[in-house]
């Protein structure tokens, strides 16, 4: 009986406990079912937006880009508007061609103290630009170049002589044509006395200097020996004159005042390239050097 009673109690004990569990599970439902409706009601009752959120929020899905209204606007260069195999590599979303050429650029020459381009070696030809045969501290000779003097050179030098007589300047090309053997001992003689760095600023390495061309003039006026190859020759009326008038023969002043940055020497009032009176025009009246015409 005893026995009974016990077991009785312990059933109204267990079906107590029953009921609190439940009462439990409907409270926190009742919680959890009050806070949805209250969820789905901030988010102005967009069930999708509330539940897009939540999971989100919880980690469940992968937050997705979200896509603009309108495509961004891809800025086509004009230059490659036309060829579409180059518009291809700028468009988004695609791996850039990577070609041998982006991969190893050429590295910009080192230049040394004297302006000469280091470890430079002479080439097998000259070069011309623009049609025009060029010797500067970029573009050397071959060594082997030997043209001698230009005739048509000598020619409109001649005729420039003729018409600077008339007005009383007897001028004279005291130094034309130099070889490159000639060249080699010129520099050497120059850089033993004053060093090379004094010596690269108004004197040509071998194989470097206009001179090698046939088509370079040193002038000067006769019996003003003590002025040639001074820039006070360039203060004398025939220095000036010369100036003013080579272009018309086809001469240009090639180391100008100023522009020592340019054609790597100083200002030289005596040295006279021949390039054709169209060219020698174009550079006389735009104060510039053959580099610039070059260039341009
Ligand atoms: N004097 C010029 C630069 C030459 O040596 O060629
Ligand atoms: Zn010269």
């Amino acid at each position: 009986m005893k026995k009974k009673r016990k077991n009785k109690h312990k059933f109204r004990s267990t079906k107590k406990k029953s009921s609190k569990k439940l009462t439990m599970v409907l409270f926190i439902t009742a919680l959890l079912m009050t806070g949805l409706v209250v969820w789905v009601a901030i988010n102005d009752w967009d069930v999708e937006k509330s539940f897009g959120e939540i999971s989100i929020k919880l980690g469940l899905v992968e937050n997705e880009t979200v896509e603009p209204e309108t495509e961004p606007e891809v800025e086509i260069p004009l230059d490659v508007e036309d060829n579409p195999e180059d518009l291809d590599e700028d468009l988004p979303g695609e791996e850039p061609v990577i070609s041998d050429d982006d991969e190893d650029p050429e590295p910009s020459p080192v230049v040394d103290g004297g302006g000469y381009i280091e470890g430079q070696e002479l080439p097998l030809q000259p070069t011309y630009i623009k049609n025009v045969l060029i010797a500067n501290k970029t573009y050397p000779l071959p060594a082997t170049f030997a043209p001698g003097e230009s005739k048509e050179a000598r020619e409109m030098f001649d005729k420039m002589a003729a018409e600077a007589a008339l007005s009383g300047y007897k001028l004279t090309a005291f130094s034309t044509y130099r070889s490159f053997e000639y060249q080699t001992g010129l520099y050497k003689r120059y850089a033993d006395k004053e060093g090379p760095e004094k010596a690269d600023q108004y004197s040509a390495r071998p194989g470097y200097s206009e001179h090698q061309t046939g088509l370079a003039f040193d002038i000067g006026e006769v019996n003003q020996e003590k002025i040639w190859l001074t820039a006070e020759f360039g203060e004398s009326s025939a220095g000036k004159w010369l100036a003013e008038n080579a272009h018309r023969y086809g001469f240009i002043m090639r180391y100008p005042l100023g522009k020592e940055n340019i054609t790597g020497y100083m200002y030289e009032s005596w040295h006279f390239r021949y390039v054709g009176e169209s060219i020698a025009s174009e550079i006389y009246a735009t104060k510039g050097t053959l580099e610039e015409y070059l260039e341009s």
